[in-house]
């Protein structure tokens, strides 16, 4: 059985008296994890093109405070000083299987909301300095000690230190502070201010970020599908037009008349729900091809993943690949990368048992599934894309 982060807590008093509303310290909620990466593969990662890294060295005064964005090289690691300094690697979870691993741990949460795995390696004395973030995370410490002080809640008018090459709340103050040696957790909400503190070389912590669309994304993103759906002749129209006394005036019924046609799709909740998945499944740093785009450079046919999972073989989710379902009418829609894919309207039961379970298992054997033509059919569309491959158990 894998571990459950939240170690006594019952998940029903975590998301009820914690989530969303007050941080939480979980002494020894992983006890026996290995931190995901060694730092040297951290840091070769930093090194590599395409993967988000930032180093944040500290000097004496805020001038002085430096940081610089990656892909880094062994020459920027060998003239690092001896302590104050911080790597920041992102989305380790897309390039690293036991980020993914790590991060599946907390899938008490829904998946969507689930973002990537952030690590953090600080030499003595090394961190980001006091702020806030926007999303709820858990601050996983692997090796390592860490001192976190916990402020008060902040928001966007927070005043920021100027001349600071990151943000940095310009005042704060520690209500509570704790040590975090490994195996422990803190999960924060968003807001609540944070200052985190190296204690000793070898700090590593892992960030598991929480993703929460902000009201804008939402209206841009949905608008913008919508739109791009719709037959450029619906047309504003008014045939009921009646004589006015100033044509200058923008009437009340002109903009009932835009209401109603922003109504019309603002509450289409099968357009809601087609575009939703899409949207919560598109990879951040898509590694797989697009499940949409004709051709790909894997060509594989049933009779190989057939005789993969005959011989022991399992198939593995893409690091980078998002999947999620919804049920509608009791059959499953399946989201992968951006891509919807409809069982139709057959009573399936064994495709909409495979659904779930690519939803849930980072890695399927022969025993996961009833190996039906269907099911075989949609793992090896997947197979195709690269939103899942093929590997040794
Ligand atoms: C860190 O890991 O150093 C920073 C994480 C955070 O404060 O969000
Ligand atoms: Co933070």
């Amino acid at each position: 059985m894998k571990p459950f982060p939240l170690g006594d807590m019952p998940l029903e008093t975590f998301l009820s008296e914690y989530w969303q509303k007050k941080p939480l310290l979980i002494r020894n909620g992983l006890p026996h994890l290995d931190s995901p990466v060694a730092p040297d593969v951290l840091a070769g990662l930093a090194c590599e093109e395409g993967v988000e890294s930032r180093l944040l060295i500290q000097g004496k005064t805020e001038q002085e405070w430096e940081l610089k964005h990656g892909p880094f090289n062994d020459e920027i690691f060998s003239q690092l000083p001896e302590s104050h300094w911080t790597l920041l690697v992102q989305a380790v979870d897309h390039w690293i299987p036991e980020a993914g691993i790590l991060l599946n741990l907390f899938d008490f949460i829904p998946r969507w909301r689930i973002d990537d795995l952030m690590i953090s390696y600080a030499s003595d004395g090394g961190g980001v300095g006091p702020h806030f973030d926007n999303y709820d995370v858990f601050l996983v410490q692997t090796s390592g000690k860490r001192k976190w002080e916990i402020g008060d809640i902040y928001d966007e008018t927070a005043p920021l230190r100027p001349d600071m090459p990151v943000s940095m709340l310009n005042k704060f103050e520690a209500i509570e502070t704790w040590i975090l040696e490994a195996g422990d957790i803190l999960y924060l909400p968003p807001g609540v201010g944070h200052n985190g503190i190296a204690e000793g070389n070898d700090c590593m912590t892992c960030s598991v970020g929480f993703r929460a669309p902000s009201h804008s994304e939402i209206l841009r993103e949905y608008t913008d599908y919508v739109g791009l759906n719709l037959s450029e002749a619906l047309r504003y129209e008014d045939p009921d037009l009646i004589a006015q006394s100033n044509t200058g005036e923008i009437t009340q019924q002109t903009l009932e008349k835009i209401q109603d046609i922003l109504r019309k799709y603002t509450e289409d909740k099968e357009l809601i729900s087609q575009w939703f998945g899409r949207f919560v499944t598109t990879p951040k740093y898509q590694q797989a091809d697009p499940l949409e785009s004709e051709g790909s450079e894997n060509t594989y046919l049933i009779e190989d993943l057939k005789s993969h999972l005959a011989s022991g073989g399992i198939l593995v989710r893409n690091e980078s690949s998002r999947f999620a379902f919804e049920v509608k009418a009791d059959k499953n829609i399946l989201f992968v990368d951006g891509y919807c894919f409809d069982p139709g309207d057959r009573d399936d039961y064994d495709i909409n048992e495979l659904i779930e379970i690519l939803c849930t298992e980072i890695e399927l054997s022969d025993e996961s599934f009833i190996q039906t033509d269907d099911n075989l059919n949609l793992l090896l569309k997947f197979l195709q894309s690269g939103a899942i491959y093929l590997a040794e158990s």
